[in-house]
């Protein structure tokens, strides 16, 4: 039995964890203030005294709470080396991306077992309910042998599966009509149709900055320029600086606006509802489509979920791409795009570019989302991920360099760091894969070769002693790079 399947579902003492949680996240409850006692908790919540103790210590290893002698619990205050990254800064300038051979290289030192996978954003093979997978994809392909034997004719994707997915979204307030969905080969066929559809070889597309490096990939092979606009570690792009380069001269062969707006992929931020508004707003008023990647947005720590962009699209210049590669099943390669007013047109090109997408899979992940399972199944991996990134974080704070900063996503699995003293993370990554640990160097997720003391974390695999070690051969290799910048 995998490691999410033998948890129990959703017990009493995690959600008043993760509702503590939100209060600490939100700022209701500050750095150095008091938890409600055991004794005030279980009356408050009518639970035992052991279900409260359990919430909290759950909050301990989460490094959001300690500890203190004959006191009780209080939330932690955040070490001096926790600060997060400034607002970036990124040239105000489009141009070619090259990020190819770094990328690769990463990808396959994470094939490798004996190197620590901090490095490409995959999480635990052990998150997924292989068991439940593999009964439903065995009882659909029972129950619809046609699906094995006949070419799929549904190029947009199976009903079965386009309604499910559009329901999933209704659910949070982002009503979508099953016509525009199109189901993909996972997130990145996504991304492609939707980019196909706005813009050809010499456009501009306006990305965050740092950005997923799979972007930056696709910008390139489709011989496109990128345009980095600042990004806020916490809120994402800066709608305001989109604003600005949409203005300027650089601005006005931009096509398309490509982000994440939700747990973005180095930073881990989320752009405020308010701002989603405004950048959907901006986008329309400038004629510029609005390519919303939302593959972690399912994943938040504690609290709702957050409302994608496209819930505020009334005129469809939204395309929201995404899959179930972070969260449910990465080998079935099943995604989607919402194409607004393109969605036709989408539908055409997925023909043209891969047919029908494997219609059993398809068939078998709508079984999953119309029984509940797949929600299920996010209340446990949600705290999976909570946990892992807030060990991570917290082994960060004990083995890096005094002076590292570190993003604290609400959502997802990847942390971004900056190291101090102009640390070379690609020199530091030589060293750290001879040494057995890979992560990723900050320059893979920039098209102007920004970012070179930053990297990525991977927290997405299991905390285990050779995890925590790796973190620590990291740190001391960082602290060694330091020292001799300094020598
Ligand atoms: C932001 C983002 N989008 C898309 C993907 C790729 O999704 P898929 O594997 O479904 O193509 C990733 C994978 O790391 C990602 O981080």
């Amino acid at each position: 039995m995998s490691q999410a399947e033998s948890l129990p579902a959703a017990p009493i003492y995690a959600r008043l964890a993760d509702e503590l949680g939100a209060l600490i996240g939100n700022g209701q409850l500050r750095a150095g203030e008091r938890l409600p006692s055991v004794r005030r908790l279980s009356r408050q919540k009518r639970i035992s005294a052991t279900t409260a103790v359990a919430a909290l210590r759950s909050l301990e290893s989460r490094g959001l709470v300690e500890a203190r002698p004959q006191s009780g619990y209080f939330v932690k205050a955040r070490a001096p080396q926790t600060r997060e990254p400034a607002i970036t800064r990124p040239p105000g300038a489009a141009r070619l991306v090259g990020v190819d051979n770094l990328m690769v290289r990463m990808i396959d030192a994470a094939q490798n077992p004996d190197i620590a996978p901090l490095g490409a954003a995959a999480p635990d093979p052990a998150w997924f309910p292989v068991q439940r997978l593999q009964r439903v994809i065995a009882a659909t392909a029972r129950r619809h042998p046609e699906l094995l034997v006949t070419c799929c004719q549904y190029y947009a994707g199976l009903d079965s599966l386009r309604h499910q997915v559009a329901r999933h979204y209704a659910a949070l307030g982002c009503a979508v009509a099953q016509d525009e969905v199109v189901i993909s080969n996972g997130c990145t066929e996504a991304l492609n149709l939707a980019l196909g559809v706005v813009a050809t070889p010499g456009d501009t597309i306006a990305i965050e900055s740092p950005s997923y490096y799979g972007f930056l990939q696709i910008i390139e092979k489709r011989g496109l320029k990128a345009l980095e606009i600042a990004t806020h570690p916490r809120e994402g792009l800066s709608v305001d600086a989109l604003e600005h380069a949409l203005a300027s001269r650089a601005g006005r062969s931009v096509k398309a606006c490509l982000l994440s707006t939700s747990f973005s992929n180095p930073m881990g931020a989320s752009m405020p509802e308010r701002e989603k508004r405004r950048l959907v707003e901006l986008c329309e008023r400038h004629g510029i489509a609005l390519i919303e990647d939302d593959v972690y947005a399912d994943l938040q720590h504690a609290g709702p979920r957050p409302l994608p962009a496209k819930a505020y699209d009334r005129s469809g210049n939204v395309m929201l791409c995404s899959s179930f590669t972070k969260t449910l099943a990465p080998g079935a390669r099943i995604g989607w795009v919402f194409g607004g007013r393109y969605a036709e047109e989408i539908r055409l090109r997925k023909f043209a570019a891969s047919g029908a997408s494997p219609a059993i899979l398809q068939e078998a992940l709508a079984e999953l989302l119309r029984s509940g399972g797949y929600e299920r199944h996010l209340l446990k991996l949600r705290r999976c991920y909570a946990e892992q990134v807030a060990r991570t974080a917290a082994a960060v704070c004990e083995y890096f360099p005094a002076g590292t900063r570190l993003t604290q996503p609400g959502g997802g699995f990847v942390i971004w760091l900056e190291l101090p003293g102009r640390i070379d993370t690609l020199a530091l990554y030589e060293k750290a894969l001879q040494q057995g640990v890979t992560f990723a160097p900050g320059p893979l997720f920039s098209a102007s070769g920004r970012y070179g003391s930053f990297l990525r974390l991977n927290c997405g695999r299991m905390w285990t002693p050779g995890i925590e070690h790796a973190l620590m051969r990291l740190g001391q290799l960082a602290q060694g790079e330091l020292a001799a910048g300094r020598r």
